[in-house]
């Protein structure tokens, strides 16, 4: 994948890997860690986890497998939101990855309010922990409650983003506002695989499903994060960066768009 492994820039100056493995739901021990360790012998170069995933592990053991150099590694970690302190929470994960950075670090969700966690998430950034901050399933109210009293701006939001959950509204907000979204669920966790416009396209254009999802995330310019524990899968999703979809295409995987171009990141609050 390396030449065509593309990057985004982000507002802080870094670049962010466009194409993720995701881990949640992949249990922690081997289960995690040879997904990561495929993934990244495949040519991924980003691994998505999260305090609340309970692998973070297995995901630096994982790394460590692939005999890749960190350096050349983006890792994300996520934020607990019920826990307290953000920045002490950064330096446990550390400790679980075995890493001595982060190269982003987002909170998972918007737990009591969107503004209070922030200097906690700023401190962790000084600290050297991580070497950017976000967010994740903020709105675009809570984004701009956040913005108003952010010293330092978060540079990410990742939020559930697929055809079907295109959020558009929350999208162009994020793009005018600097801030890049990453879509998590890309594949619907598995359910718009079987959908039958994608199918046609995928038929047509001579690829997966999964690769025509991913690829249309892509296409919108997003940090995309498919999971899946399968090596054959992993491989495959990886594979999205050889074709591309015709303005018709995206324009009809568009309009499977089920949230009315919302600018809120969820329906399900479950949080509140
Ligand atoms: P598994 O992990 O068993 O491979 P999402 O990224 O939207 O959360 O979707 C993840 C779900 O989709 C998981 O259940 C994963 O299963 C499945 N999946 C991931 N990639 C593929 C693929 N290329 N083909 C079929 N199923 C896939």
């Amino acid at each position: 994948m390396s030449p065509t492994n593309p990057t985004i820039a982000l507002a802080d100056g870094t670049q962010i890997p466009v194409l993720a493995l995701g881990v949640w739901q992949a249990k922690d021990g081997p289960e995690t860690e040879n997904a990561v360790r495929w993934a990244l012998e495949a040519g991924y170069r980003h691994i998505d986890t999260a305090q609340a995933y309970g692998n973070e592990e297995s995901v630096g053991r994982g790394i460590r497998a692939s005999g890749v150099p960190r350096d050349e590694i983006y890792v994300t970690t996520k934020f607990y939101p019920e826990s307290k302190d953000p920045a002490a929470e950064a330096e446990r994960s550390l400790d679980r990855l075995g890493l001595d950075y982060l190269d982003l670090y987002i909170i998972h969700w918007p737990a009591g309010g969107p503004t209070w966690a922030w200097p906690g998430m700023e401190t962790a950034k000084d600290k050297g922990f991580a070497r950017s901050i976000g967010v994740s399933n903020f709105s675009v109210e809570e984004l701009d409650a956040l913005l108003a009293i952010a010293d330092q701006r978060p540079v990410i939001n990742q939020v559930q983003f697929s055809p079907f959950a295109y959020r558009r509204g929350l999208l162009d907000a994020c793009t005018e506002r600097q801030v890049v979204v990453e879509a998590y669920s890309p594949l619907g966790t598995g359910r718009h695989l079987d959908d039958k416009k994608v199918a046609e396209i995928a038929e047509r254009v001579g690829r997966t499903p999964a690769q025509v999802l991913i690829r249309w995330a892509v296409q919108k310019d997003v940090v995309v994060l498919p999971k899946s524990t399968h090596k054959d899968r992993i491989e495959e999703n990886g594979q999205v960066f050889d074709f591309e979809l015709s303005d018709e295409d995206m324009a009809a995987l568009d309009s499977l768009d089920r949230t009315g171009a919302t600018t809120e990141a969820r329906t399900d609050k479950w949080w509140s």
